[in-house]
């Protein structure tokens, strides 16, 4: 029908989709019309019999949707510009890049070597950044492109033994609304989800009477939205589990403004005295997350220019001995 949301000979690129939701992503993309390139390092054993994971994967989707795909064993961390150059020298352009794969090497933060810490930065962070780097100029000359970088609630709101993979998590958001910037002028959109799903990486982590309701599948239905050439949604992050899917956004409090031209008022003991002012959430929230827009600079003079306009008030939180 119309509404169809189809990816007919659009190249897409899934980090990690040997399993898990990678994999899951990739048959929805298949069965859709797209050209995918499945990458992996792992290998999964069938009856004693050891494969590798991509290739698996490229199986099904030749097998059951007739579909058109390939397979990379690169690490994205090491070779992830190689897989790019895979699918433009197959096809000729990159149209989705998900980057998906990752690790965990969860340790309390006292016991983390700094290895546990960089290896993790080094395949999440590093290795979108590898992929990201070498799709780019393709996107750009194309005038389209679509990204999703995998963060995690993990990295959103951090969790015990995570420091390292809370802040690659975080640093692909940031990563992505940078490129979600850079990129609005190309048609190329980059948005940020934060998911939480049944797969080898957490089916030890969590409760079976939860993972039961976590399926995979219903991380899929977001991420093809979301990278489909129709949809303008950029900048943004998401947050879905078990069928619930939301957004996520920074929120600036109404804050304090302290007059500039009084240097005394810019004390910590103003700051103390304001304190209830400066974190006030109740009134006047501003989101942060304009939609494809950078906060302007214009924002602040704004600020500025009202706080010049005040009069200064004897209970702004001058030093009071
Ligand atoms: P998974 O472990 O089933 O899949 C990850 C895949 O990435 C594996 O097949 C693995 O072999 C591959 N991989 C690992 N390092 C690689 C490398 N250097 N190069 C290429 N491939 C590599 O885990 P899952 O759950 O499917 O995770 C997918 C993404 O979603 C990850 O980025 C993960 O951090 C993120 N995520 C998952 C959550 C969940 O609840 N499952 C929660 C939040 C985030």
């Amino acid at each position: 029908t119309d509404t169809d949301l189809l990816f007919k000979d659009r190249v897409v690129v899934v980090t990690g989709s040997g399993g898990g939701l990678g994999r899951v992503y990739a048959l929805e993309y298949a069965k859709r019309g797209a050209k995918l390139l499945i990458n992996d390092l792992g290998k999964t054993t069938i009856n004693r019999q050891t494969y590798n994971a991509a290739d698996l994967v490229v199986k099904e989707i030749k097998e059951k949707f007739n579909g058109i795909a390939i397979a990379n064993y690169d690490s994205v961390d090491t070779r992830g510009d190689r897989i790019i150059e895979q699918v433009i020298n197959e096809w000729g352009r990159i149209d989705v890049l998900i980057n998906n794969a990752g690790i965990l090497r969860d340790k309390a933060f006292n016991n983390m070597t700094e290895k546990e810490f960089t290896n993790v930065l080094d395949v999440h962070l590093n290795g979108s950044y590898k992929l990201t780097k070498k799709a780019w100029s393709y996107m750009k000359e194309q005038n389209f492109g679509r990204i999703i970088n995998t963060s995690s609630p993990a990295g959103l709101f951090g969790n015990f033994g995570q420091a390292n993979y809370s802040a690659a998590k975080m640093g692909l958001v940031g990563f992505a609304e940078t490129l979600a910037k850079e990129g609005y002028k190309n048609n190329i959109m980059v948005n940020s989800i934060a998911p939480l799903a049944r797969s080898k990486m957490t089916e030890n982590v969590i409760p079976k009477h939860i993972l039961k309701n976590l399926g995979p599948e219903k991380i899929a239905p977001l991420v093809l939205y979301l990278t489909h050439e129709t949809t303008k949604v950029t900048n943004s992050i998401f947050e879905l589990a078990a069928g619930f899917y939301g957004q996520i956004r920074w929120e600036r409090s109404a804050g304090q403004i302290f007059n500039p031209t009084d240097e005394n008022y810019f004390t910590p003991e103003a700051i103390l005295n304001k304190w209830d002012d400066i974190t006030d959430f109740k009134t006047d929230i501003k989101p942060f997350n304009k939609k494809s827009h950078p906060v302007e600079l214009s924002d602040y003079n704004a600020l500025i220019t009202k706080a010049k306009a005040l009069p200064i008030q004897n209970d702004q939180g001058s030093l009071k001995i």
